[in-house]
């Protein structure tokens, strides 16, 4: 299938958006030898992701991972702009901004406008139609691409790759190609509400709020049983404070609408913890306490 003109390696990916995934992105392509220009409006967000970078780096090379020189390299590979027009250049366009139909349709015609002809439009959304978002480019949907990556996006072996409607099958080939480059391991799933991962993993979580309202159990002995009795690195509860309260009540929210489905619809207690700003991690309360943020 990789027959175009285009079908040579990727060179230098734009990322737009460097929070938590777009910073994990940036930092897995570099690693690889691509090229990353880090997008961000945010002055605040583009140093935090510089500050991920410099930290799990110097980390890697403190455990003997990585050679200092290496690690070098791969920093001096990222560069940090505020707009995608500084990142024109790039042969490759990965979106990963907020979960927000209108702002990524929005996005996607910058894409359009900003990138070359020959460049993908990839897109890290966790549950928004693709077919949707390259609905935003007419007659490009065609390079228009989900490519899914999963926190610790560094760790994380998977790339779950959707095919909207309209997307050919050269691009899949090629973004299966750059997964794979990339040093990670590509999966294809159809372009339904939630894809596979989330379709499979959120009603799972919210299923954990459920017991825990009910009190079934405490919500660390729910993720004690889940741990020991199915092998999982983290509880459901925990992993919903990793990924973010507010993003997984988000993501059940598409399901519940894209599907019709009554099953997907939040439980009344990931809603309220939502609505008291306890959104996990990355406020210092969700499930769990974490301290000051
Ligand atoms: N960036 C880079 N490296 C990281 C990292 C990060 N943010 N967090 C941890 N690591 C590295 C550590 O440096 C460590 O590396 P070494 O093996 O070289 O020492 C390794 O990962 C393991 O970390 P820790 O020892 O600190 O902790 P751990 O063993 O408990 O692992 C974890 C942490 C990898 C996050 C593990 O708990 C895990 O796999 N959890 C499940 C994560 C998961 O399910 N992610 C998917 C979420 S869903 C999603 O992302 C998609 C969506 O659409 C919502």
């Amino acid at each position: 299938m990789s027959t175009s003109a285009h079908a040579t390696p990727v060179k230098t990916i734009a990322v737009l958006g460097a929070g938590t995934m777009g910073s994990g992105i940036a930092l897995t392509a570099a690693q690889a030898g691509i090229a990353a220009i880090q997008v961000d409006p945010s002055a605040a967000q583009l140093e935090k992701a510089k500050a991920y970078h410099a930290k799990t780096l110097a980390r890697a090379v403190e455990k003997g991972k990585m050679q200092q020189a290496d690690a070098d390299a791969a920093l001096k590979r990222i560069c940090y702009v505020g707009s995608m027009a500084e990142a024109k250049g790039a042969d490759w366009a990965v979106e990963a901004a907020t979960e927000n139909v209108e702002v990524k349709k929005k996005i996607f015609k910058e894409m359009q406008a900003t990138f070359p002809a020959h460049a993908v439009l990839a897109t890290n959304t966790s549950s928004i139609s693709i077919t949707d978002l390259a609905s935003a480019v007419g007659a490009d949907a065609h390079r228009v691409i989900g490519m899914h990556f999963f926190n610790p996006v560094p760790i994380m072996a998977l790339v779950e790759v959707i095919k909207g409607l309209a997307t050919s099958d050269e691009t899949t080939q090629r973004t299966i190609d750059l997964a794979i480059a990339m040093g990670k391991t590509p999966v294809p799933a159809n372009d339904r509400a939630g894809f596979v991962s989330n379709r499979v993993l959120m009603p799972m979580i919210n299923e954990a709020f459920h017991a825990w309202m009910e009190g079934v159990a405490k919500p660390e002995d729910i993720d004690q049983i889940m741990k020991l009795g199915c092998n999982f690195p983290m509880g459901p509860l925990r992993l919903a404070d990793f990924i973010g309260l507010d993003v997984c009540h988000d993501i059940m929210m598409v399901l519940y609408r894209e599907l019709g489905d009554q099953k997907f619809f939040p439980c009344p207690l990931l809603r309220q913890l939502v609505q008291a700003g306890r959104l996990g991690d990355k406020s210092g309360r969700g499930v769990f306490e974490y301290g000051k943020k």
